[in-house]
């Protein structure tokens, strides 16, 4: 007999697991393309949530007509599908050549240890997670990174880290 044979209780409430299903159900119905597969019903959901909660595997599976199998080989090969939620705020830094040419590295630097990240990921408080871009689509503003989708252009290490802190004393100002 196992050891553990408790139930695992789902901390999500009902009500929340619902809006979640609302909202993946509104993006896979609301794509405005031409042609919609399992990519792009996936995508859609991405840009929604900001990741592909568990629930989204059979709508889009149902939506596609694919399989459970097929949705999940193709969430799964691409590395940009996050699973779980991420964190409160969304932190970028490009890395793309125009921006890597006038300073990146040293803007990536500083963002990283204001954080206290390594690299890619979600702060420990979960007050952040940071991600590389490969082109904000602002190269003559170069360097540049966005935080929340609002973009920063020719900022400097210094600049940066001043970002993150203001960020950080947001989210704690939030909270009181
Ligand atoms: S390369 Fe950085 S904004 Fe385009």
């Amino acid at each position: 007999m196992p050891s553990d044979v408790t139930p695992k209780i789902d901390p999500t409430p009902n009500s929340e697991k619902q809006d979640i299903v609302d909202r993946i159900n509104k993006a896979v119905k609301n794509q405005n393309r031409p042609t919609v597969t399992v990519l792009s019903s996936l995508l859609s959901i991405e840009d929604e949530l900001g990741y592909i909660p568990k629930e989204a595997i059979s709508i889009v599976s149902e939506y596609n007509k694919s399989t459970i199998n097929e949705v999940w080989g193709v969430a799964s090969f691409y590395p940009n599908f996050r699973f779980d939620p991420p964190a409160k705020n969304t932190v970028e830094v490009c890395w793309g050549p125009s921006c890597h040419l006038v300073g990146a590295t040293d803007v990536i630097k500083s963002v990283l240890d204001e954080l206290e990240l390594d690299g890619e990921g979600d702060t420990a408080d979960k007050m952040a997670t940071f991600k590389f871009n490969t082109c904000l689509g602002a190269c003559p503003q170069a360097p540049v990174m966005s935080i929340n989708h609002r973009m920063y252009g020719k900022v400097s290490a210094k600049q940066a880290k001043t970002y993150i802190s203001a960020l950080r004393e947001d989210v704690k100002g939030a909270h009181k």
